[in-house]
């Protein structure tokens, strides 16, 4: 273990889950539970539900699951013992010096190294940049009107023209060479040994919400190929669920996030104020993204490059912020390429202007769409009509559906009552768009003779969390020995130990697991609801199935054992007695 049982206990016990997770999410209460939109799948309609008598919060939607820390640990994405220094702090409980297994502190140091040695080429970037090999990228950043305050605040420096310093400089810190591979700072080669990834650039570190650095984007210094190169995916660097300046943009409290192409574009909007811009990370925008800015904001501007690339690539990020049911807008940044340029000629108060007007995502596809027909010719312009007829049919809910169809109708001077007609037509043959499909349950898996046996434990257990006065009545027959499945063996031997008592504790049993699938795992089983039988009768059925399934699996794996496994052959006897026992015998649910 990180920390003492008892400690870690203590933390989860003085940070209550309704009031943590109303620090990220707008839940409301309903009955017994707090809903709210899920803030780790998109959604429109609330699935997410957080028990405060549990201590523990679900997702319908997505099977998201687990206590307090499997929270702050899924929303901030911090390792366990982050997740517990950070609420421990929160709640004022002092912590001691964690103690840390082997393979707990292999697997920890392995992200917080990658996290270290990020941080520590920004330095050496930084530094360089002001130092005399630095000249050229810090006249390069001045050229580009960026001031000596933004160029702090993004922490940017600059890979100078020798290949092999910063390989240098970091093995003389104590990083070894695989390290430095690893995080795509340099590279291996037969003849050269090992090189510096980046080279003659000006340097961008890419930091996560909490600031921490995970990657870089470099910029060449004049017109080399490519003009950006941009670190590799690690084990801290996700570039679909992560955007540039978000670690700002997050705090920023406009009511909006402008949502850019580039690196420079993010950085020189902050500095004329618009400190609510990202960017994503030289690949194109995601749903992962998407679903990350639904938690900060309600609407998304675009500012993509004005070129065709950019109106592309606005078309489809309008698609994504839909699917994830955020309000999507596009501004004009004409005559200029791009939110750099723009500011730079036109100034901070023209952008505010654009802002405010800002087109509304659907009225730019519509006048996107138009490009590709003749207003002038009869037939070209029915087809436009009809095309148009077939968006409309992309909104599910009919007010809105019939406030477009009224807007459009007054911009392009069609009969309202016409394209209504055509609308209908069109969901005639294809139907209106459906509600955006659920991610598939994490509970939900295949058949396969495993599952089963792991289904039958767990289903024993949810069994037990739903009715505890079972335990009573099953111990006789079911010990945490039967449970062969590891996960589930360690929840048992806690819950049993709790019911013997009387007392339940779901929260604190999450808590025995330290990695964040093994929490959602452990919290599937408070989740998980049972089949809704009729009758007392056919529970009774259910259960004694279930029973009788998870004995008869670990008897049929200590059986197996058998021979090698001396200490098997007792649980073997015993298991065989049992069962014959079982399946004579009727448990009573009542
Ligand atoms: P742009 O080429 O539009 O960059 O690429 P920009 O910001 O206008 O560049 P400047 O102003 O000339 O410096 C936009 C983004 O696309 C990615 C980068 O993330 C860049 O910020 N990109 C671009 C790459 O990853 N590689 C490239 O070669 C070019
Ligand atoms: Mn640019």
């Amino acid at each position: 273990m990180y920390y003492p049982d008892e400690l870690v206990e203590e933390v989860r016990m003085k940070n209550d889950i309704v009031d943590v997770v109303s620090g990220y999410v707008k839940i409301q209460k309903k009955g017994s539970s707090y809903f709210g939109l899920c803030p780790f799948h998109n959604e429109k309609s609330p699935s997410f539900s957080v028990s405060p008598s549990r201590q523990m919060y679900y997702c319908f939607g997505c099977g998201a699951g687990g206590n307090v820390f499997t929270f702050v640990m899924e929303y901030e994405n911090y390792s366990f013992p982050e997740a517990i220094k950070h609420l421990a702090q929160k709640a004022g409980v002092s912590l001691p010096e964690a103690e840390y297994t082997e393979e707990m502190k292999k697997k920890e140091s392995k992200r917080s190294r990658l996290l270290e040695v990020n941080k520590e080429a920004a330095k050496y970037f930084f530094y360089q940049l002001r130092s005399d090999k630095g000249k050229d990228g810090y006249g390069y950043l001045r050229k580009r009107q960026l001031s000596d305050e933004t160029i702090k605040k993004f922490g940017l420096g600059f890979a100078n023209v020798s290949s092999d310093d910063l390989v240098k400089y970091l093995k003389s810190k104590g990083y070894e060479d695989k390290l430095i591979q690893e995080a795509g700072l340099a590279s291996f080669d037969e003849k050269y040994g090992m090189h510096d990834k980046f080279w003659n650039r000006v340097m961008f570190p890419i930091q996560d919400i909490n600031h921490r650095v995970i990657g870089f984007g470099g910029r060449v210094m004049g017109d080399a190929k490519p003009k950006y190169l941009n670190s590799p995916e690690t084990m801290v660097f996700d570039k679909s669920r992560n955007l540039y300046g978000l670690n700002y943009a997050r705090t920023s409290r406009k009511n909006n996030i402008i949502l850019c192409e580039g690196y420079m574009d993010v950085i020189a909007m902050h500095q004329a104020g618009f400190t609510q811009a990202v960017a994503s990370l030289g690949t194109a925008f995601t749903e992962g993204q998407a679903s990350l800015l639904k938690r900060y904001t309600e609407e998304v501007i675009l500012a993509y490059d004005s070129d065709g690339a950019g109106t592309t690539a606005a078309l489809r990020a309008i698609g994504i912020l839909k699917e994830a049911g955020l309000t999507g807008k596009v501004l004009n940044l004409e005559p200029y390429k791009d939110p750099d340029e723009f500011i730079k000629n036109k100034g901070t108060e023209a952008f505010e202007e654009r802002i405010k007007a800002a087109e509304n995502s659907f009225f730019f596809e519509i006048r996107m769409l138009q490009r590709d027909y003749d207003l002038n010719d009869p037939e070209s312009k029915t087809k436009f009509y009809r095309e148009i007829a077939k968006k409309l049919c992309g909104f599910s809910e009919e007010v809105e559906r019939d406030n477009y169809i009224q807007a459009v109708a007054d911009k392009y001077a069609i009969g309202v009552q016409n394209l209504k007609k055509l609308v209908l037509s069109y969901a005639a043959q294809t139907g209106f768009a459906k509600p955006a499909e659920r991610p598939k349950s994490g509970i939900q898996k295949k058949n396969t003779p495993e599952e089963s046996r792991k289904k039958s434990q767990r289903l024993l257990l949810t069994w037990l969390v739903e009715e505890p006065p079972l335990y009573h009545k099953i111990k006789k027959y079911i010990s945490t020995d039967d449970f062969t499945e590891d996960l589930y063996k360690k929840v048992a031997e806690r819950l049993f130990a709790d019911l013997e008592q009387n007392t339940m504790n779901p929260a604190a049993i999450i808590s025995l697991f330290s990695d964040e699938e093994e929490q959602r795992e452990a919290a599937s089983v408070f989740n998980t609801k049972l089949n809704e039988l009729t009758t007392r009768g056919e529970q009774e059925k259910a259960f004694h199935d279930i029973v009788l399934a998870v004995k008869r699996n670990s008897y049929e794996y200590f059986s197996q054992q058998l021979g090698s496994d001396v200490s098997a052959l007792n649980q073997v006897i015993a298991g065989k007695k049992a069962l014959e026992e079982l399946s004579k015998t009727h448990i009573s649910l009542d």
